[in-house]
């Protein structure tokens, strides 16, 4: 049985900005480490090179507990330029997946969270006003110890009617208001797919490569990792890489894949316009991260690229770190298991043999 979660889903997201986290999160202290880390990400030493990736830790008090409980790398929450708010609760259901989870399935989705464990998360990227984040984010940042290192992830925001420079405007903006936190590596999320699937910017090659392009413009040497969604196209993962793989420094996949989210009696689980469809991660994503994984590794040796590769998706054991380090992850990171197992890193650490 999965242990109480970090962030409670039968709370609204505000009731667990304001209490969270909870369980084993709710009182940490700093680990004493007696050992040197012994791996590197994006150049900085991290004991192990396993976190959380952007969405669960939704602010500073959650990255802190993650910190002190040996997430290593962890992600600050996806942040906007301006306050955004957060869908309508429910934000997070468990769903019933038999083994591996196809795109474009159709689910059943309910308040029973068991093993092997795969849900569906709708929050639309909420964010308070960059006066909140700013001073929250440098504040994890330099409470982060030697052998870990934050991640600061952000997303631009397409205002209504607004044109195509506008857009790559508002990345730039966040880009920057993100870096003035003394953040020592920035995450631009390409890939959210609750703001519709057919719009993932991920998939649109050349935007993609022009936000990028602006982006890296901005921040200058501080190392820029790409979250992406699993492409289903081999060849046009190469084309994007193409554009995009020699400007980036890593690559973060997968992101949630989109499924109708039905509830027990077939109507529509999540309330509200365009909330049909949802992103499902955890256990039953694994083979789609684990795929991704594998293709960027023989990609980026194939194209001569340098991109770090972070695995994402599933990864619940020491078992599923293995399997991403051997095809080819940098560094792995949880969000469904990790939720619900506090203890995850430390487990890792402890039976892991790809470390
Ligand atoms: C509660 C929750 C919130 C998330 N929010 C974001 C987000 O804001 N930005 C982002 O890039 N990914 C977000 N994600 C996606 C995760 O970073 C990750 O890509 C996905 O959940 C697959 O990993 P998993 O199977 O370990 O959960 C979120 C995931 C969860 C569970």
């Amino acid at each position: 049985m999965p242990l109480e979660p970090f962030y409670d889903p039968a709370k609204s997201y505000l009731d667990n900005f304001e209490h969270g986290p909870f369980g084993l999160f709710a009182d940490t202290s700093p680990a004493s480490q007696t050992i040197e880390p012994k791996h590197q990400f994006l150049g900085y030493p991290v004991f192990a090179p396993f976190g959380i990736p952007a969405g669960p830790l939704i602010n500073g008090k959650y990255v802190k507990a993650a910190l002190d409980m040996g997430f290593d790398i962890p992600v600050y929450k996806t942040v906007r330029t301006h306050r955004y708010e957060c869908h309508p609760w429910p934000n997070v259901l468990a769903v019933k997946v038999e083994g591996d989870l196809a795109p474009d399935r159709t689910l059943v989705a309910n308040q029973n969270y068991s093993e092997p464990l795969s849900i569906t998360n709708s929050f639309g990227v909420p964010s308070f006003d960059p006066e909140v984040w700013q001073r929250d984010m440098a504040e994890v940042v330099a409470y982060a110890r030697p052998g870990q290192v934050v991640v600061g992830s952000f997303q631009g925001t397409l205002p209504e009617n607004g044109s195509v420079a506008d857009y790559i405007a508002d990345f730039v903006l966040g880009a920057r208001l993100v870096k003035e936190t003394g953040v020592k590596i920035i995450e631009v999320n390409l890939s959210c797919p609750n703001e519709g699937t057919a719009n993932l910017l991920c998939f649109d090659i050349h935007r993609s490569r022009q936000v990028v392009e602006a982006i890296k413009d901005e921040i200058g040497s501080v190392p820029l990792v790409i979250k992406m969604a699993y492409y289903k196209d081999e060849s046009r993962l190469e084309d994007f890489l193409r554009e995009v793989g020699k400007t980036v420094d890593g690559i973060s996949a997968i992101n949630t894949i989109s499924a109708e989210i039905l509830d027990e009696h077939g109507k529509q689980a999540l309330p509200g316009a365009g909330r049909l469809r949802s992103g499902v991660c955890g256990s039953a994503v694994k083979w789609a991260g684990v795929a991704m994984t594998s293709r960027l590794a023989r990609l980026r040796g194939e194209l001569g690229m340098k991109f770090a590769i972070v695995g994402v998706g599933g990864a619940g054991d020491a078992a599923a770190f293995d399997e991403y380090r051997r095809a080819g992850a940098d560094a792995v990171m949880s969000a469904t298991a990790a939720m619900w197992n506090p203890m995850l890193a430390q487990e890792i650490k402890g039976q892991a043999h790809e470390l």
